[in-house]
């Protein structure tokens, strides 16, 4: 058995230029490991709580300082001697020590940055690729990236109300030929904004960030792209929209602040989806179409259109086991969208991944949109085997690591790598060809 023997944290930067944490775990054998913690911008209300200083003297209060010691001190006088390679044990000790159930007292960044250290330390002492010591040594399919090109909501500086655009390399034959799908499409893209006389500086999450005129424009401009760069939109490359329409809800309605300035009932915003798909059948996943708190708009949304697309749920669910098994028992969403910091723990991120494959749910691994040059979400979409990841554009440090990971993890595999994209694509387009 190979113990838990030190744990060390470190408050670093992340994407963003602010405080997260590194956390490095040493085994008795003196194996060790480090994970970096990602942080959101526009968060779910019932995600795990990160936990800052509030210390406005340091860098704004969002230091990390005492996610650091509770990490030095109360974690590791607890879990030092634990059994490296036993993840449940472990994180079920760190909740308990915790406490509370959104992991306010010591922080979900501190219990996140334990927990998947130690996981990659336990890789790394049985001598196995991340993916493979996640739970399944068989593991080989890579996900379908979607490629965050276009960003607008509360990741940029724009009048787009939607906080995301994506492309998906789904008709691409294995991983590295979708990666260079994307990458020149990405490149056209650029072209296309600059002919317009649009700026070409990038979001957070490494898409483009241009001042456009509308909600429709970037679907337009993306699909110009996609043909100028020689693929079929709709085969070879579709479309994915995160609204993040959370951030757009107010008082019982959509507020489109940044573009026309309307307001939209829920029912209106599940019409105003509808007719999108109508015009633009690119479109094969929109995640967050609805808001967090309007439940039944999210059951009236899934009953339109959940027949249709994938209908992914991200700040409703907050990777939360609990509020999963509640949503799918409502029939809210057929899909959901996996953030480890979002619950703080590896085992209940496999806990919900499970959840998903056991009620015909589609999971999406998932970066933040502040990140770090930690690669273990590509492992873990390999592990679970789901077959789909979004993890920002073809552009960015902190993306591309994430991208170059599953370079890596195909060649690794060589003949025995599978790529997810046209199983994926078959089983999501069967009804809307039909
Ligand atoms: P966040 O955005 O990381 O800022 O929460 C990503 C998302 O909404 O999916
Ligand atoms: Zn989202």
């Amino acid at each position: 058995m190979s113990e838990i023997a030190k744990l060390e944290a470190l408050e670093i930067l992340d994407s963003r230029g602010n405080p997260t944490l590194a956390v490095t775990a040493t085994l008795s054998n003196g194996v060790k490991a480090t994970a970096k913690v990602p942080s959101g911008a526009s968060t779910g209300k019932r995600e795990a709580v990160e936990l800052r200083d509030g210390d406005k003297a340091r860098y704004g209060g969002k230091g990390v300082l005492k996610a650091k010691s509770h990490v030095e001190g109360e974690i590791q006088n607890v879990i030092r001697g634990f059994d490296a390679n036993d993840q449940k044990a472990l994180d079920k000790k760190l909740c308990e020590l915790d406490g509370t159930p959104n992991k306010a007292r010591l922080g979900a960044n501190a219990i996140l940055g334990v927990s998947l250290a130690v996981a990659r330390a336990s890789a790394e002492d049985r001598g196995l690729p991340f993916y493979a010591s996640l739970g399944n040594e068989a593991a080989n399919l890579i996900p379908a990236p979607w490629f965050n090109v276009l960003n607008g909501g509360s990741h940029a500086d724009s009048n787009v109300d939607f906080q995301e655009f994506m492309i998906s390399p789904v008709g691409a034959p294995r991983y590295s030929e979708g990666l260079r799908a994307a990458a020149e499409t990405f490149h056209a893209l650029k072209a296309v904004l600059h002919k317009n006389g649009y700026s070409t500086g990038v979001g957070d999450e490494g898409g483009f960030a241009p001042e456009l005129k509308s909600n429709e424009e970037p679907i337009e401009l993306i699909l110009e792209a996609i043909q100028k760069a020689g693929y079929k939109p709709g085969k070879d490359l579709v479309i994915v929209l995160d609204p993040a329409t959370s951030e757009l809800f107010e008082d019982g309605s959509y507020v489109f602040e940044k573009s026309d300035k309307s307001r939209k009932s829920p029912a209106q915003m599940v019409e105003f989806w509808k007719s999108l798909l109508d015009r633009y059948p690119e479109i094969w996943a929109i995640e967050d179409g609805v808001a967090e708190d309007d439940h039944s708009g999210w059951q009236q949304l899934t009953k339109t259109l959940g027949d249709r697309i994938q209908l992914i749920g991200d700040d409703n669910f907050v990777t939360n086991p609990t509020l999963f098994r509640q949503g799918i028992k409502d029939g809210v969403a057929n899909a959901i969208l996996i953030k480890l910091n979002q619950i703080g723990t590896l085992t209940e991120t496999l806990e919900c991944i499970e959840i998903a494959r056991s009620s015909g749910y589609g999971a999406v691994i998932s970066h933040r949109s502040g990140e770090t040059d930690d690669t273990s979400i590509a492992d873990l979409a390999v592990a679970a085997g789901m077959g789909q990841i979004k993890t920002g554009s073809t552009s960015r440090g902190e993306r591309i690591a994430k991208y170059n990971r599953f370079l890596e993890i195909e060649r690794e595999l060589g003949s025995k790598a599978r790529y997810a994209g046209a199983t994926i694509y078959d089983r999501w387009q069967t009804s809307v060809k039909a």
